[in-house]
């Protein structure tokens, strides 16, 4: 619940609309049998599933006007502007897709189970709903319930439109990490698997070409780059052109960031350094990482539980030249008016996605 009112106080701030914020809660409760594309577990008390179908072959399939059906394959592409049903055959099925129709405006989408299969309806459907949808078969044992990974199905949905040949963005000006050890992506997808797409610097003006080694462009990513390199830094916009005159996506910067990842790399100070009773004293335990990895501070101190101290805990970005970006996270603890109880030793233990790392600092009465 919590997660939902941040959300929603996000929302708030952007929009100032609360018709948004309500309607997320709506779907909330009524999306019971909903799995988020976070692939989220969703408790469902169905009995377990005799068949899904033929084997192999998808569940997932388009219906089209006058009830006919089409199975869906890998990609499919359909006109923008009407109504797009999907099925998937099941009686508990997850669904997901692009994940902007959940962040947005998302009254356009319904999701319905019957006995027989589960439905997904997107009205008036626009270029920027193209993206992978994909259904998959529930299997619950008593209260357990999870994806059936072998009857799980997948379409890329392009959603073509001659005007919008790349699939709009709600942001108009992205930042792209660049890290030594992995591959980055320009993310500028097509709605039209015929256009031709190329990558161009801004400053200077440079086209990079794509080229099957280094440089490569998937119409469902974009631009993927294997070995970015700090010359990859700059301000980068993708152009397409089918027939007609060549449109231009949104501008991305690239940034290189060179901390790897690991466990936190912390330092733990107080201010001051030397301490009397009666002292106000800040105990600052600070990480330095990569931009998008978030850090939690546990502490242990002396006075834990028998007096009250202040906590804050803040990050923010720092460039430290050249382009290198990196994500200041720290946590100070004011004890105010220093008693006997408080001398001894302050931990903090900082925590990311790769580890832990904990650090100690003496405190001793001067
Ligand atoms: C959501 O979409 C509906 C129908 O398209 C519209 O009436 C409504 O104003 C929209 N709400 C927000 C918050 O954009
Ligand atoms: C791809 O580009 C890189 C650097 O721009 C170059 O070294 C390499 O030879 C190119 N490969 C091909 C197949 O053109
Ligand atoms: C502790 O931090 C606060 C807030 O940054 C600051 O106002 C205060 O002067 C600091 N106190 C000491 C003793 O460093």
């Amino acid at each position: 619940m919590k997660l939902w009112c941040v959300l929603c106080l996000a929302l708030l701030w952007v929009e100032i609309q609360n018709g948004a914020c309500q309607q997320i809660k709506r779907r909330k409760d009524v999306g019971e049998n909903r799995i988020r594309p976070g692939g989220k577990r969703v408790k469902i008390r169905h009995p377990k599933l005799k068949d899904g179908g033929v084997k192999g072959q998808s569940l997932l399939t388009q219906v089209l006007d006058k009830g006919r059906f089409v199975r869906l394959g890998p990609s499919t592409t359909l006109t923008p502007g009407k109504n797009m049903e999907l099925r998937c055959k099941g009686n508990a099925i997850g669904w997901s897709y692009p994940t902007y129709l959940d962040t947005f405006n998302d009254s356009r989408l319904s999701i319905r189970q019957s006995d027989k299969y589960s439905q997904l309806i997107l009205t008036s459907t626009s270029a920027a709903d193209t993206g992978p949808y994909s259904c998959w078969v529930i299997v619950c044992d008593g209260t357990e319930c999870e994806k059936d990974h072998d009857r799980a199905y997948v379409s890329y949905i392009y959603f073509s439109d001659k005007d919008n040949l790349f699939v709009p963005s709600a942001i108009h000006f992205e930042i792209v990490y660049l890290r030594p050890d992995r591959p980055a992506v320009v993310p500028c997808r097509v709605t039209d698997t015929q256009a031709k797409v190329s990558l161009h610097r801004e400053v200077p003006p440079e086209e990079i070409t794509a080229n099957s080694t280094l440089v490569t462009y998937d119409p469902t990513k974009g631009f993927v780059l294997r070995n970015p390199s700090p010359e990859h830094q700059g301000v980068f916009y993708c152009k397409a052109v089918t027939r007609g005159t060549p449109q231009i996506s949104t501008k991305y910067q690239l940034l290189y960031v060179e901390v790897p990842s690991g466990p936190p790399f912390v330092s733990l100070d107080a201010s001051p350094e030397s301490v009397r009773g009666g002292d106000n004293v800040n105990v600052t335990c600070t990480v330095l990482g990569e931009p998008e990895v978030a850090v939690s501070f546990i502490w242990s101190y002396p006075g834990q539980d028998r007096r009250p101290v202040h906590i804050h805990t803040s990050w923010r970005l720092v460039n430290r030249g050249m382009g290198h970006t990196t994500r200041v996270s720290q946590s100070v603890m004011t004890i105010e008016d220093m008693e006997t109880i408080d001398f001894g030793n302050y931990i903090c233990k900082a925590k990311n996605q790769h580890g832990e790392t904990v650090v100690t600092t003496d405190i001793i009465s001067k």
